[in-house]
């Protein structure tokens, strides 16, 4: 079932999504040779505990962190350590906060330092992605056709979408319905109807859409080691374009 949010629910998820998307933003500024992934995780817990909200990821299925940081062949859901960050990685950084009950969820690729040209395509490329797949988030399209917006996008640009992990609904829980994936044939699934409020997040692997878990159950890696990346706003539907609620001045 997928739910319709009141003006009220939208406007707490307004709240929530910039704190987000300030905890995003505020995560890649970090994002510098040095830096240990731990320490990225706590400036953002304490930066979501300061605005009055709850870092969703933490806890979450047994989660142990506040963000998810990725690094280069790591696509999602890597968990923050003592790793270093060096020159050229490439850093997906994937934060959720809870606000008054509402969730924010969002997501960017960062490089450390300059990079290689083919790693910043790759992070280009991801985040237009959701760009071409927001076109068709608006009252009368379906969710398919966000879906094959992206994959076009991505397999003319000679990348790969990971078929695993999809995007969703998202609210007073983090996961609602719908999935929204980033594949498929357009013309299908539900409705979009002005109210939803869903999540869209590529994720993009530079070699083959195939990947594997680790054997901490959670680091999600691209299974021939290629560089990987994730981009993800929430967002709300309307009769026109649709509303990024992950906004914040920095970003
Ligand atoms: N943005 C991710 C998602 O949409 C984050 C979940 S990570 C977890 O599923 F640790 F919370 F599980
Ligand atoms: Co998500």
């Amino acid at each position: 079932m997928i739910k319709i949010k009141s003006a009220r629910e939208i406007s707490l998820m307004r709240q929530a999504g910039k704190i987000t998307a300030a905890a995003r933003a505020l995560a890649g500024d970090m994002v510098t040779a040095g830096v240990t992934t731990r320490e990225i995780d706590k400036a953002v817990r304490d930066y979501i505990v300061s605005q009055g909200a709850v870092p969703t990821f933490l806890g979450y299925n047994g989660y142990p962190a506040s963000v998810c940081i990725s690094v280069n062949d790591e696509l999602i859901h890597g968990i923050p350590g003592k790793r270093e960050l060096k020159e050229g990685d490439v850093v997906s950084i994937d934060v959720g906060a809870t606000k008054d009950g509402y969730v924010g969820d969002c997501a960017a690729t960062f490089i450390v330092g300059d990079g290689d040209e083919e790693a910043k395509r790759l992070i280009a490329v991801t985040r237009q992605s959701f760009f071409e797949g927001i076109k068709y988030a608006r009252e009368g399209y379906r969710i398919s056709d966000i879906s094959h917006a992206i994959q076009e996008y991505v397999e003319s640009n000679g990348f790969s979408v990971v078929r695993e992990y999809v995007g969703h609904g998202v609210g007073a829980k983090m996961h609602e319905d719908p999935e929204v994936p980033n594949y498929g044939k357009p013309g299908h699934g539900p409705r979009l109807m002005r109210g939803m409020t869903i999540a869209v997040e590529p994720m993009v692997n530079m070699g083959g859409a195939a990947v594997r878990v680790l054997d901490d159950d959670w680091t999600v890696v691209t299974a021939d080691g290629s560089l990987a990346a994730h981009y993800e706003n929430t967002i709300l539907i309307t009769a026109g374009e649709p509303e990024i609620l992950t906004v914040s001045e920095v970003i």
